[in-house]
């Protein structure tokens, strides 16, 4: 069960490229909460990028500083955190969120992700692959178990982002989270329309 606590932290977990960051600025407007993308406070913290902490201190040095930035946003309220798609792939990280807060995935299949992230994405997992679709499925495959521990679990393929924030609405509301939120929101949603 996630905490009963309202104002716990809403954290988006998913492979590369499922769309954590666009879906989680719009889930944060919509809630107007605040919006964290984990790699960036990981990067602002290493003053690097992630591609350059990969090639500096290899992918242990990379889980390091996300475990530890994971450990400092997990204490944030009222705020949706886009993890990095390996944050969640330890039971230490895993279980830090589900105490801390609600944890939503996106789901995307992996050809479709390779296909988002293009080449040269930035992401140091994807970029070297000689067979980008075969090694994104294998680590999807090792992944799945870590990201089926989730509260609740979004298909992102052929959805636009609006439409995943309204199924992430509901399934939080479901989970027992920002309830009120959403049917304030989606009058403003039709109106819109
Ligand atoms: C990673 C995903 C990246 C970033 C790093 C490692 C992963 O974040 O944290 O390149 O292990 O899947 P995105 O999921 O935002 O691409």
């Amino acid at each position: 069960m996630p905490p009963a606590d309202d104002d716990a932290p809403i954290f988006l977990i998913g492979f590369m490229a499922s769309g954590k960051t666009t879906v989680g600025r719009l889930l944060a407007e919509r809630l107007d909460w605040a919006f964290v993308d984990l790699d960036k406070v990981v990067e602002e913290g290493a003053g690097k990028t992630v591609a350059d902490i990969f090639a500096a201190e290899g992918e242990a040095g990379f889980r390091r500083r996300e475990t530890e930035a994971l450990r400092e946003v997990a204490q944030r309220r009222k705020t949706v955190v886009a993890t990095g798609g390996g944050a969640p792939c330890s039971d230490e990280n895993m279980n830090a969120m589900l105490g801390a807060g609600r944890v939503l995935w996106l789901d995307v299949p992996a050809e479709e992700a390779v296909r988002r992230a293009g080449k040269a994405s930035g992401r140091p997992l994807l970029d070297g692959a000689e067979d980008p679709v075969a090694s994104a499925r294998k680590l999807l495959d090792a992944r799945r178990p870590f990201y089926e521990r989730a509260h609740a679990g979004v298909e992102t393929m052929d959805y636009s982002p609006n439409e995943i924030v309204n199924q992430l609405l509901q399934a939080s509301m479901l989970i027992g989270a920002v309830a009120g939120q959403q049917s304030d929101d989606e009058g403003e949603d039709e109106a819109n329309q």
